[in-house]
């Protein structure tokens, strides 16, 4: 009775443990997940999804008519980058109106239809809420400039010039040049992490926490399952505006290199994230962080010293593994697992080259997005995909800087040459434009269209897009998958990265030979409770997959990847 009681006590503090604020959030299950842990995420890049009017771009009614065929790959939840209004010098980060949508995208009716038929699909919404600044054209901003003593003039960050012609500090825009623009109507400089176009909100004003908070309400009740919290990192900057230290040589923007000391990450933002949780916990919604994190400090501090920040900080740690190194990949699961909070785990966005260049070698590319994907979607934690991953989509580089349409690209070239390359339409079919729009889109398709779209991966049993669908169908039905915890094995090995994903009676078996030539493989699986195991496999791209029986030694081909379920 005793060891009962104590079994169950056990079983309510773990349930705490991954579920502290049970608030208003409903979990799915015994141990007290919530839905956005057994959720599969994807991030949809707008502009370049699908173009239901032809007009080059895409837009909602576009994401809406595609959502059977996210239904069908795996997805529970889109992430939809900024459609508010918005004059698109940050290609829609830069919002002029948080409580409409971009006439570019549809209006407001369409996104209800969006809700309302991602209900039905049992696909939720995620908007991505800017919250460090605001477009220049925002009504809070024409306000603020136009006088010194204007109603809104304190919700941005507004300072005298050191002297005329001298910014207020030495920081620089991460987006190249000073952080400062001088407004000579008022005879000051406003602060501007991004973009002269993108002006920092002062935070530090209730009045913006207000109104910023109120901005949550109205998407949630609006039927939005959370936000993606665009650079939270850069929410606050040091009262008394310090010089950042500088340092040697320079950037790839000529300027000089610096570290963002007194202008990034300061404690302040985390009574920010904790109100934001606060309300986002009334509406049982999830909080993803856009977090460049440095180290599990850093991401631990992101969770919430009581859990009570992001449910879901991103772990771009993951992303910095530069090459397909089996201990690398091993040491960061490790670490973002033992940080105490739901691992997140990320390998491509809007933001950075796309994972089948980053990783691949230009020769073996299709096979390695099948072992990136079976890593990172066989992982205890909740993955967010990048539209277009699932059916090994390229980057597509501008060639020259007229035709660059990221001002990042056009400032930094050649070295920085932007980011439309990781942006390009998504490649439906053989058909002109990659059937993404009948018009000439707003960046030009790469020609693997003809090779890597969804309709004819669709028809491949062994494309990337199926490998994908197999993956993602046996982790919504795999308890271990979801739930398991995760058991590294066989540490040592260089070449080939293996564990355990590991739930009550259940084991699932992940091997994936990350090198280029075959290797042979033994497991002693005693320490783990099944000194003789017995596999059946779940899914692999061995050219000759072992029999189901007893585990005996795997010979793995070149980058394959073995998943078995386990029994003794
Ligand atoms: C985030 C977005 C990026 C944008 C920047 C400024 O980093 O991911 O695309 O340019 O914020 O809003």
């Amino acid at each position: 009775m005793f060891k009962r009681i104590v079994n169950s006590a056990l079983l309510i503090l773990s349930a705490c443990a991954l579920a502290p604020r049970a608030t208003a959030q409903q979990a799915i299950d015994a141990e007290g997940h919530q839905w956005w842990q057994h959720a599969v995420f994807y991030e949809i890049y707008p502009r370049s999804f699908a173009d239901s009017n032809n007009d080059g771009v895409g837009d909602l009614n576009g994401i809406t008519s595609k959502l059977d065929y996210l239904k069908a790959l795996g997805v529970d939840a889109i992430w939809i980058t900024p459609c508010f209004p918005s004059p698109q010098v940050d290609f829609g980060y830069d919002v002029s109106n948080y409580e409409d949508i971009d006439p570019t995208y549809g209006t407001l009716k369409d996104f209800d239809r969006l809700v309302a038929e991602g209900k039905k699909h049992g696909v939720r919404i995620i908007l991505d809420f800017v919250v460090n600044h605001t477009s220049d054209k925002h009504a809070w901003f024409l306000d603020s400039k136009s006088s010194r003593t204007s109603a809104h003039r304190d919700w941005y960050i507004w300072r005298d010039g050191k002297a005329p012609g001298v910014p207020p500090n030495n920081w620089l825009s991460t987006f190249g040049g000073s952080a400062w623009t001088f407004d000579s109507a008022t005879g000051q400089y406003y602060y501007h992490f991004f973009y002269a176009g993108q002006p920092d909100l002062n935070w530090r004003n209730p009045a913006v926490k207000d109104a910023m908070f109120d901005v949550t309400r109205w998407w949630y009740k609006r039927g939005v399952a959370g936000f993606r919290l665009d650079a939270v990192d850069t929410l606050f900057e040091v009262p008394d505006l310090r010089d950042n230290p500088v340092l040697p040589g320079k950037n790839r923007y000529g300027d000089p290199n610096m570290t963002d000391l007194y202008n990034t990450k300061l404690p302040e933002v985390h009574d920010v994230l904790r109100g934001l949780r606060k309300v986002a916990d009334e509406h049982g919604a999830v909080l993803i962080g856009e977090t460049w994190t440095r180290n599990i400090g850093e991401l631990k501090e992101y969770y919430g010293e009581h859990s009570n920040e992001l449910q879901m900080p991103m772990d771009f740690m993951f992303t910095q593994v530069k090459t397909l190194s089996p201990p690398d990949f091993r040491k960061q699961i490790a670490a973002v697992d033992s940080a105490g909070g739901w691992p997140v785990f990320v390998i491509s966005n809007h933001d950075i080259i796309r994972s089948y260049n980053r990783w691949g070698d230009g020769v073996h590319n299709d096979q390695i997005a099948k072992v990136m994907a079976a890593l990172y979607l066989t992982l205890r934690g909740s993955p967010i995909m990048y539209y277009g991953e699932e059916i090994g989509m390229e980057n597509n580089d501008p060639k020259s800087r007229d035709d660059v349409k990221d001002p990042i690209g056009r400032l930094g070239w050649p070295v920085e040459k932007g980011r439309d390359g990781e942006r390009t339409p998504m490649q439906w079919n053989e058909s002109a434009n990659a059937g993404f729009s009948m018009a000439t889109p707003w960046l030009p398709v790469p020609p693997s269209y003809k090779t890597h779209n969804v309709a004819d991966e669709l028809k491949d049993p062994n494309s990337i897009l199926n490998f994908y669908k197999r993956l993602l169908a046996m982790r919504h039905t795999d308890p271990a998958l979801l739930d398991g915890s995760y058991i590294a094995l066989n540490e040592s090995d260089p070449n080939v990265i293996s564990y355990l994903r590991r739930y009550k009676d259940e084991a699932v078996f992940v091997v994936i030979n990350m090198s280029l030539s075959p290797q042979t493989v033994s497991f002693d699986l005693s320490a783990q409770g099944y000194p003789s195991p017995k596999a059946a496999t779940l899914l692999s791209d061995l050219k000759s997959a072992p029999p189901d029986g007893a585990l005996k030694p795997l010979v793995m081909e070149p980058l394959s990847v073995y998943i078995a379920k386990l029994s003794k």
